[in-house]
């Protein structure tokens, strides 16, 4: 297969143009497109018309897929696929709308996922996009008081401070996690020997060493830094397209900006990781 990988427009991510990833591909191949996933942060393959167990191999080009947190979200033929839909409703009947705030994904576990691969299988017809911001291109663009400030700095992450809202699966699902664990904020990809801003607000409890309320003004500091225009790219969804994210040094969010009585639907991969280092 004679394929191409074009920028995308923004701070990363590039698109893979011309590869079926219905029909399994060589090693070499396969070795390209996993360095431009830790060069370029974000891939996107367009026009995938594929069934969830052939998900299921296109992902292993990457890694190895591995069990997902919330149980109840699995794809009931394909369970270790799970889907993250606009039709699941909270106990009070209100729709669920996750991933709204810049995160990384399972920043509480000791060992975080390496990457997520969402495939689109139903899309409202405009919005609904998720975004990235480029976590090794905004460690490159701190100052040099910042860049020392937070080298050595560690932070507690932890499944979620307040349980107001959850449902009885989800504080089920926080009650089986730790009470937290440290990660370093700068890591560095063990690949290109790069450094990236590791944070998540949506989990980091406090950095070791600071009081909370200095936790907070950096977080947001750090936040406000890295999600700048220049570092990300938002993707506008179409049938068929899947994302995959390297959450080592990316944060995402979903804009959930469109009609919400038109159904979004995606098929969801998370592929094993190591501890930050
Ligand atoms: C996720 C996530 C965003 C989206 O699956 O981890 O944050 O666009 N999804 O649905
Ligand atoms: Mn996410």
């Amino acid at each position: 297969m004679t394929y191409e990988i074009k920028p995308l427009s923004g701070g990363l991510g590039v698109e893979v143009i011309g590869l079926d990833l219905a029909v399994s591909i060589d090693t070499e191949t396969a070795e390209e497109i996993n360095r431009a996933f830790v060069e370029n942060v974000v891939l996107v393959f367009r026009g995938q018309d594929i069934t969830v167990h052939q998900f299921l191999e296109a992902a292993k080009i990457l890694g190895d897929p591995m069990e997902q947190y919330l149980s109840q979200y699995k794809v009931p033929e394909c369970p270790i696929v799970s889907y993250v839909s606009n039709q699941v409703k909270t106990d009070t009947g209100a729709p669920k709308l996750l991933g709204q705030a810049w995160h990384t994904d399972q920043s509480f576990n000791p060992t975080p996922p390496k990457a997520t691969m969402l495939h689109g299988v139903v899309l409202p017809k405009q919005g609904g996009n998720t975004c990235f911001a480029n976590m090794r291109q905004a460690y490159e663009g701190l100052s040099e008081t910042l860049k020392a400030r937070i080298d050595t700095l560690q932070a507690v992450h932890a499944y979620r401070e307040s349980r107001e809202g959850l449902s009885a699966e989800d504080r089920r699902a926080e009650e089986d996690s730790e009470d937290g664990v440290t990660h370093p904020v700068v890591r560095t990809l063990e690949e290109i020997g790069a450094k990236a801003i590791y944070i998540n607000p949506l989990r980091i409890k406090r950095f070791v060493g600071l009081s909370a309320d200095e936790s907070t003004s950096l977080l947001e500091e750090l936040t406000e830094h890295a999600t700048r225009d220049r570092y990300v790219y938002c993707h506008p969804w179409q049938k068929g397209d899947i994302v995959i994210w390297d959450n080592r040094q990316s944060m995402h969010r979903v804009l959930h900006n469109y009609d919400l009585s038109e159904k979004r639907l995606m098929h969801r991969i998370v592929l094993e990781g190591s501890a930050p280092h």
